[in-house]
């Protein structure tokens, strides 16, 4: 295995001390890209959050100060993330505000609509499968409540090169944004949004399970 698709492979589960160290560096380097995709979206309403992926816990711990009376989830299937999420949220893990466990995104350990709010960063590239996983997020999610995708890595941006090399070594699962906004609405979210910050290669997705009784429809794409 080359250099960088032993980088990738550590990204999709970080593993050992060089893990711990990545999800630390992933703490700072993610910030900017973090701070754009929250200011995109609203989310002052939310009480109940789950971050999915959570890494080394840091927009978990931008989410307790930005929603300070909110219920805050982070899961995540490497245990060397969680380390470094428990360390980054200690006091606010003692504070009963923050609750971080191991889990796959595949079969969350949480009853029907629970969340609303769902944020991955960085994080949906690796999951086994996005459309079934996306369903899996939406069982948890509460009606009226949204899911956001958010990352650096996809195709017909301005790292499109780039992306597609990292994509193939790392066996990722990238999509252009038309491509992700169709596999939201075939896990039936609705009123899709996509936003992107092309100058730095991000893009943030926005789905939303309708308010109960309030029927589904696929947007214009
Ligand atoms: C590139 S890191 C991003 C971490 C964090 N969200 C951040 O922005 O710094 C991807 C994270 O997603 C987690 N992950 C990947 N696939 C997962 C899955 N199927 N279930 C749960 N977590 C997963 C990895 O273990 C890793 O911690």
């Amino acid at each position: 295995m080359g250099f960088l698709a032993w980088l990738l492979s550590q990204c999709r589960r970080p593993r050992g001390c060089v893990g711990r160290f990545l999800a630390r560096g992933m703490n700072r380097e993610h910030a900017p890209m973090t701070d754009w995709a929250l200011s995109q979206v609203s989310i002052r309403d939310s009480r109940c959050v789950l971050d999915v992926g959570c890494g080394g816990g840091a927009a978990l711990m931008k989410l307790a100060n930005l929603l300070p009376r909110a219920e805050l989830h982070g899961i995540d299937y490497s245990p060397e993330s969680l380390k470094i999420a428990a360390r980054t949220n200690r006091h606010l893990i003692r504070e009963g505000r923050i609750f971080i466990r191991e889990a796959n995104v595949s079969q969350l350990p949480y009853e029907n609509e629970h969340f609303d709010l769902i944020i991955a960063i960085e994080s949906h590239y690796f999951w086994p499968d996005l459309k079934e996983d996306l369903a899996e997020l939406r069982r948890v999610m509460r009606h009226g409540g949204k899911v956001i995708l958010v990352g650096g890595v996809y195709f017909g941006g301005k790292s499109d090169s780039r992306n597609r090399k990292l994509a193939a070594i790392g066996s990722m699962n990238c999509q252009t944004l038309a491509e992700l906004r169709e596999t939201l609405c075939e896990a039936e979210y609705a009123d899709v949004e996509v936003h992107e910050e092309w100058k730095k290669g991000w893009f943030c997705i926005v789905g939303h399970k309708p308010p109960r009784g309030e029927v589904d429809y696929t947007p214009d794409a």
